[in-house]
């Protein structure tokens, strides 16, 4: 399957499964707290999803996936798998990826939440990695790159002295969780597929705080994690490319675009 390039109808569709998936975040962020379980978070993501969004949570059951969202604290990279013997202490960083299914149509983003206070290099990471994302999103427009997009981030995480993850990607979205196009986060710029109107894809860099070198757990088969057991951060939106720019379909309220 090629890119596909959604229509007005489309989007809209988008649209609410973005939302929808924005605002899974913005409930679960008076739980993120000292001493709560990444199984009590995803069980509270999972029923808000179901009975009160009634839509459906996209990583329940994908590809053997265990739970509805991926919760990935500190030195896991991504798809970490919510539990209830896992606790959050004062001090940790947590990514917490949420993906719903509403008519159809996926919306899939992801935050660093702080629970607590954090030591200064944490919360410094987690801010630099936000700042990737946006600095992404702000030149998405028809005629620039995927290349565009993958430079403007590894240039600004390696000015900071933090790397890129390589072996996980942003995608295309729609009715399929990932499509095509494969969206990197580093890159040459002018190179690779140029964006047009009516593509929907998401951006989510990882960044560490080390090298970029990432482990698969052998364990779950899930759970990525650096290589150096140093931190990493991620961010994610989900984006549709309009005729002078893009709209970010899983804003939230706190932010501006
Ligand atoms: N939400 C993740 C992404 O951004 C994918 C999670 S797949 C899962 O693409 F199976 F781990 F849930
Ligand atoms: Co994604
Ligand atoms: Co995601």
């Amino acid at each position: 399957m090629a890119v596909t390039i959604k229509t007005p109808e489309e989007i809209e569709l988008m649209r609410t499964a973005g939302r929808l998936a924005a605002e899974v975040l913005e409930m679960i962020e008076p739980h993120v707290i000292p001493g709560v379980s990444t199984g009590e978070l995803d069980r509270i993501c999972h029923d808000y999803i179901i009975n009160v969004q009634q839509a459906i949570p996209a990583p329940l059951n994908y590809n053997g996936f265990p739970k509805s969202i991926c919760t990935s604290p500190n030195y896991v990279i991504c798809h970490g798998i919510p539990s209830d013997t896992q606790r959050l202490k004062q001090g940790d960083i947590i990514n917490i990826d949420i993906t719903v299914i509403k008519d159809g149509f996926h919306g899939d983003t992801s935050k660093m939440f702080l629970v607590g206070e954090v030591p200064p290099h944490a919360e410094k990471l987690v801010k630099i990695t936000q700042e990737c994302l946006y600095k992404a999103i702000d030149i998405v427009r028809p005629g620039t790159t995927l290349g565009d997009i993958g430079n403007i981030i590894q240039q600004y995480a390696e000015s900071n002295h933090y790397s890129v993850v390589r072996e996980y990607c942003g995608h295309g979205i729609g009715r399929i969780f990932h499509e095509e196009p494969q969206v990197l986060h580093y890159g040459t710029p002018k190179t690779g597929m140029v964006i047009e109107e009516g593509m929907t894809f998401t951006i989510e860099p990882m960044i560490n705080a080390g090298t970029r070198h990432t482990k698969l757990s052998r364990k779950d088969g899930w759970t990525v994690t650096t290589r150096d057991r140093r931190l990493s951060a991620q961010w994610e939106h989900t984006l549709a490319v309009t005729a002078d720019g893009c709209d970010v379909l899983t804003r939230r309220k706190e932010e501006q675009f």
